[in-house]
């Protein structure tokens, strides 16, 4: 039960929805009315509350800022058939926020904080979840460290805040990427399977790189030799190459995406041949050489499923067939997106009603 956790609620007394045109979204750019925190402090969570959306004060010296001791979760909320607000697979977001926050030593949130938290700030800004198709409410929960001391130590204060952001589509076209060969995002034994800040502050640079050369975004190689594919920047990766759906494993090298996981599901459940393994570049670059690359995709919260348009390796550039062709990935689209906008039977139990 919500009211079990005592969430103090200050509601605001100027809403801003009015600002929010449902038919020109634009990404991430408007917060919603509210906002969940508790903090940590004493060796537990305490405090829960929701207060209006707003700037906060915070020591110039918190940890967060310098170290970056801080670890987040992107899911979506849509509206169902009914106009009820529902998630998607919510708990393997909050599973994952835990297993990032072990690794850089921040407290684990509890279940009943995370969740409920998270569904009374829903219920409170539902009008804020747009209802167009393709459209929903982007919920960022993270957790970070808001002791003031210049000095890098496991501290005993941290907060844990979800603000949420209306959001329409990431990409709007296919998206051209490049094999990354020089720089890393993650290597062995370190934070890639983390939703760490500082995993994304280190992608920037070689990403403005490629964006230079007229890419979009990265494809990361393994850190020893370049040689196995990993990820995209926010994006697992799946090819189709003579026909089968081939993503690369997991390890701790790279981040376990639910949407990775829930396209695999659905892959392997509409009976296409799929396989997680090692990915070889020479392996990826042939068969985009000798025509037996039907499709590329990138799978995440935030891009869906994004169609890769163009591979480019060391200097060459290699087209896909045409997105109207790639049969697969839209078919794997479609049942996702009707699976949570409800218009088709969640066999897999993957929706949560708030
Ligand atoms: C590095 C990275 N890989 C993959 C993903 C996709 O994960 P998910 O499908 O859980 O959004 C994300 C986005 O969260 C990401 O940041």
């Amino acid at each position: 039960m919500v009211e079990a956790l005592n969430i103090k609620v200050h509601k605001t007394e100027n809403s801003r929805i009015h600002q929010l045109d449902q038919d020109n979204i634009q990404f991430a750019r408007l917060y919603s009315d509210h906002m969940f925190q508790a903090e940590f402090k004493g060796g537990e969570w305490r405090n829960p509350e929701i207060l209006p959306y707003k700037h906060m004060e915070f020591s110039p010296a918190s940890q967060a800022l310098h170290y970056g001791v801080s670890v987040f979760e992107g899911m979506k909320a849509y509206k169902n058939q009914q106009g009820d607000p529902v998630l998607f697979r919510p708990l393997d977001n909050f599973h994952r926020l835990n297993r990032s926050s072990k690794r850089l030593c921040i407290p684990e949130v509890p279940e009943e904080i995370f969740m409920e938290g998270m569904s009374r700030l829903l219920q409170l800004d539902s009008d804020w979840i747009p209802d167009r198709s393709g459209t929903s409410l982007y919920v960022r929960p993270f957790t970070y460290c808001s002791e003031e001391f210049i000095g890098i130590r496991i501290s005993d204060e941290f907060k844990f805040m979800i603000i949420t952001t209306p959001v329409g589509k990431y990409y709007s076209q296919p998206v051209k990427v490049k094999i990354e060969t020089e720089f890393v995002r993650a290597a062995e034994g370190g934070t890639g399977y983390a939703k760490a800040a500082g995993n994304y502050a280190g992608a920037l640079y070689p990403t403005k790189l490629a964006m230079d050369e007229g890419y979009q975004q990265l494809i990361w190689t393994d850190a020893k030799e370049h040689k196995y594919i990993e990820e995209a920047g926010t994006m697992n990766l799946m090819f189709v190459i003579d026909g089968k759906v081939i993503t690369p494993e997991l390890t701790d090298t790279l981040l376990a995406g639910i949407t990775r996981d829930s396209i695999l599901t659905l892959s392997r459940d509409m009976g296409y041949p799929t396989e997680e393994r090692k990915i070889t570049v020479d392996e990826v670059v042939s068969a985009l050489k000798e025509g037996r690359m039907q499709d590329a995709f990138g799978v995440g919260t935030a891009a869906t499923v994004a169609p890769i348009s163009v591979i480019g390796h060391e200097g060459t550039d290699y087209t896909l067939p045409d997105v109207s062709q790639r049969n697969i990935s839209a078919s794997l689209a479609k049942r996702l997106q009707d699976i949570k906008e409800g218009r088709v039977e969640d066999k897999f139990g993957w929706i949560y009603r708030v």
